[in-house]
């Protein structure tokens, strides 16, 4: 069985733990496999730039953050338009030089629209569902969120020692430019007075009545806010049109232009940290290690079965697939009325609403 491998998009925790968790399990089910390892996602498929690895290459990769393959954006219009520069033409063509049985595709959304795309061409894909955001339909999780959730919530509880030394008002951006899950996690983790998520758009004096009652009640206050949280204005907007206003405004990002107007508006001291992409780097946690080994395994069954077309979900804590073209395109979001969202509120948790 002739195999090709890729890592594609924004990368986090997990990558290499999925694939030592697929190659170690496909050695033992099958001892014919010849292993294509593609560099830089859907990037060196283009350009042909693959070379064969060992099995071996991949046994001792779990704790390894990033990944061994390198990664690449590929925008997906770019991949179907069909010009001179055919891309989808060069992916097809390299697939049949390499003559691969099956390519496996490590990636997020972007990642598996292409791969239903490669699907409904006639390549035998099976994709794992991968992204710090979590934000991949029909799956109860993504590999990768989970460690970012520990790393987010570790950022936001030492911003918070600080917070209370000094009787500031601390707001953390947390990455999630259209859901608001690693946010939700990660504030709800670390008790946060104020989440801001994209799916709840917030009214601006709510934020600065929260923080000022924070603020009064323990002397400090801690703002969670989703990398593309808006505000109810805002919400009105197409995307470009908030972008360039803000930039109008001086202030490009949501944590930005929130904590300008609480300090005008409190005159307390306020201070933002975004923790970046120490989100998406180092080794992957426990529960992420384990879904990755998981899910590797499951992939290497679904090649073993020659079950293509389908993408790797957990659904209720179980193993399964989806077929990609039900998952292209799909967005998981934070449903405002989730029970998470419901509980924060409960225990006095702010949305800014
Ligand atoms: O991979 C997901 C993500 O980390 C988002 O949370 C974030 O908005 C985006 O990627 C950042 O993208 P880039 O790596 O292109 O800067």
């Amino acid at each position: 069985m002739r195999i090709g491998i890729l890592t594609s998009g924004g990368d986090c925790a997990g990558l290499n733990a999925v694939m030592q968790g697929f190659v170690k399990t496909i050695t033992l089910l099958n001892s014919r496999v010849e292993i294509y390892g593609i560099a830089n996602g859907y990037g060196g498929l283009i350009s042909g730039e693959y070379k064969v690895l060992k099995p071996e290459d991949f046994y001792d990769i779990l704790k390894l953050g990033g990944t061994i393959l390198g990664t690449s954006r590929q925008s997906y219009k770019k991949i179907i338009q069909k010009n001179e520069n055919d891309k989808a033409a060069k992916m097809r063509e390299n697939y049949k030089k390499m003559r691969l049985d099956v390519l496996i595709v490590l990636g997020g959304q972007g990642t598996h629209k292409t791969a239903a795309f490669l699907a409904s061409e006639g390549l035998n894909i099976i994709a794992l569902p991968k992204t710090i955001d979590n934000d991949i339909f029909g799956t109860d999780f993504t590999f990768g969120f989970h460690t970012a959730v520990n790393v987010a919530t570790e950022c936001i509880d030492k911003v918070e020692t600080t917070a209370a030394s000094h009787g500031r008002i601390m707001l953390v951006e947390i990455m999630g430019n259209k859901v608001g899950w690693l946010a939700l996690y990660a504030g709800m983790a670390s008790s946060a007075d104020v989440i801001l998520i994209p799916e709840i758009p917030y009214n601006t004096e709510s934020v600065i009545n929260a923080a000022k009652a924070a603020k009064k009640q323990k002397g400090y206050c801690i703002i969670v806010v989703a990398e593309g949280a808006i505000d109810k204005e805002e919400a009105l907007f197409t995307k470009k049109n908030r972008t360039q206003k803000r930039i109008e405004n001086g202030k490009a990002n949501a944590s930005g232009k929130i904590a300008k107007a609480i300090e005008e508006k409190l005159g307390v001291e306020t201070r933002v940290t975004v923790p970046g992409y120490i989100q998406r780097g180092g080794s992957p946690n426990a529960y992420d290690r384990v879904i990755c080994m998981q899910m590797g395994a499951f992939a290497a069954k679904l090649a073993q079965e020659r079950k293509y077309g389908v993408t790797v979900a957990l659904n209720h804590g179980k193993m399964t697939c989806r077929h990609l073209a039900d998952v292209a395109g799909k967005t998981k979001s934070v449903p405002p009325k989730h029970e998470m969202i419901r509980a924060a509120k409960d225990t006095g948790i702010s949305f800014g609403e």
